[in-house]
């Protein structure tokens, strides 16, 4: 059949193509700004058609309505990255967590956690009937390309990403065209703390080298720092709006790629219109799945690779805590891993762990010890430099002693004293040989 007959034989409303879902079916939903929030809005309406529909999301950007109390019955969230909307069901024992590499995610859904159906959002076919997934490649590409059943709901504002981006028209067993904004994440407002991140970040930062800019205002605030760097390049997880200005400015041209050259490499955009018209039919952004993007190995084959991401707690050893505070699952372990190990294989890389110094209930991220049931996503072997508004801690090849004491210096003031008590418990020893 033509493709442009399967497609009109095929459209439909989202009240229809959600019964295309049967209970107990595992359904993976379009990752981050490419939620298809129609499809979810349908599939949430219709929950009492459904038993034990299970959610596989990552990065959620709109409400998850699935998560809301009483839903149970009919979906359980197996989440992969918590967010604010999600955190409530997970913490109260509502829905569940898999832990699990960003780059081995797409595995783990052609293997284990099969889909029964797909939930895609994509742009409208081109003249071969094949529909660019947009914003979103990462998982939600394998996750279509195995699941039985593919909804898609197409939408002509959904960017025509380039690079290993496409679905073709006749993998979709139910289409629904929608004419709606993209989910946007603007630019997040930048306070002193994290400018001063920024700026410090900047400074690990040289001419020439290939940028992995992590989730939160952090990124956004080191690539203000930059606007005087030359010949940067992008290979990146994701990247937002801040990447297109430096882009615009000549910072970034990705001429001094070791690996794609020419090309910013990526698997997922978070930002505004302007980052989603700058993409559109660009092929100067190359779109990939995320077991190649976030493969260390394949982010090792860029030299001077600088990875820069946020967490939560680091304790005076350099184990790093970024998903999780105690039990609380607050994100995920997402990329930061995958990246810092690619930094550390890559020639010259390195890797930045940057955050401000007290999280915003008051409490120092630089601790003694890392919170009771916490899970650590980045080792202290892995640990290299990290960053407060205070200045820059370097771990890769320090002793426990220097970790301890470097960090203590970054930490925030009205915490040190009680920090360096716990330093003379466990260094004094040390310290007194020195001194003889
Ligand atoms: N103890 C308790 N709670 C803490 C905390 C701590 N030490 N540090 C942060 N939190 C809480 C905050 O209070 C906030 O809760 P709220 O949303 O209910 O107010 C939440 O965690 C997020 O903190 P915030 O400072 O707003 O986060 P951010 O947007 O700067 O992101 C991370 C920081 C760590 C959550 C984020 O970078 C992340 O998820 N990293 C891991 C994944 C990763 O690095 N991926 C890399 C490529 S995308």
């Amino acid at each position: 059949m033509d493709w442009r007959e399967h497609y009109k034989s095929h459209l439909t409303s989202a009240a229809e193509a959600v019964n295309l879902i049967k209970s107990g079916d595992r359904v993976c939903v379009h990752h981050a700004c490419a939620e298809p929030t129609a499809l979810i809005d349908a599939m949430v309406a219709n929950a009492a058609a459904y038993r034990h529909v299970e959610i596989v999301h990552m990065v959620p950007m709109g409400t998850s309505p699935y998560c809301a109390p009483g839903m149970e019955e009919h979906f359980i969230h197996n989440c992969v990255f918590a967010g604010g909307s999600t955190r409530k069901a997970l913490a109260e024992g509502r829905a569940d967590y898999t832990p699990i590499f960003f780059h081995q995610f797409p595995d783990l859904l052609r293997t284990e956690l099969v889909p029964d159906v797909a939930l895609v959002h994509v742009c409208p076919p081109d003249e071969h009937g094949y529909c660019s997934m947009g914003v979103s490649i990462d998982y939600s590409k394998a996750g279509a390309e195995s699941a039985k059943t593919v909804i898609a709901q197409v939408n002509p504002n959904m960017p025509r990403t380039l690079g290993d981006t496409f679905i073709h028209v006749s993998k979709f067993a139910a289409i629904v065209e929608v004419d709606s904004p993209i989910i946007e994440l603007p630019a997040p407002k930048l306070s002193d703390v994290e400018m001063n991140i920024g700026e410090h970040c900047a400074s690990l930062i040289n001419d020439g080298d290939t940028l992995q800019l992590g989730i939160g205002a952090i990124p956004d605030a080191v690539l203000r720092f930059l606007t005087e760097k030359k010949d940067l390049g992008i290979h990146s997880e994701m990247f937002s709006d801040g990447v297109v200005e430096l882009i615009e400015a000549g910072v970034v041209n990705n001429s001094k790629k070791t690996y794609h050259p020419g090309l910013c490499v990526v698997n997922f955009l978070m930002g505004t219109r302007k980052l989603y018209d700058y993409v559109h039919n660009n092929p100067a952004v190359y779109m990939a799945g995320v077991d190649y993007v976030n493969h260390p190995l394949v982010i090792a084959k860029n030299d001077n690779l600088v990875s820069i991401n946020s967490c939560v707690q680091v304790d005076l050893q350099g184990q790093i805590v970024s998903s999780s505070a105690g039990l609380k699952q607050i994100s995920g372990i997402g990329g930061q891993a995958d990246f810092v190990r690619g930094a550390a294989y890559s020639k010259g890389g390195r890797s930045i762990m940057a955050f401000p110094s007290i999280a915003k209930g008051g409490i120092s991220k630089i601790v003694p010890f890392i919170d009771e049931g916490s899970s650590v996503s980045t080792l202290r072997e892995d640990a290299d430099y990290i960053v407060t508004e205070y200045g820059i801690a370097a771990m890769h090849g320090a002793s426990l002693r220097q970790r301890a004491q470097r960090l203590i210096a970054i930490a925030h003031p009205d915490v040190r004293a009680q920090l360096q008590e716990e330093y003379e418990r466990r260094f004094a020893t040390l310290d007194a040989i020195d001194r003889n």
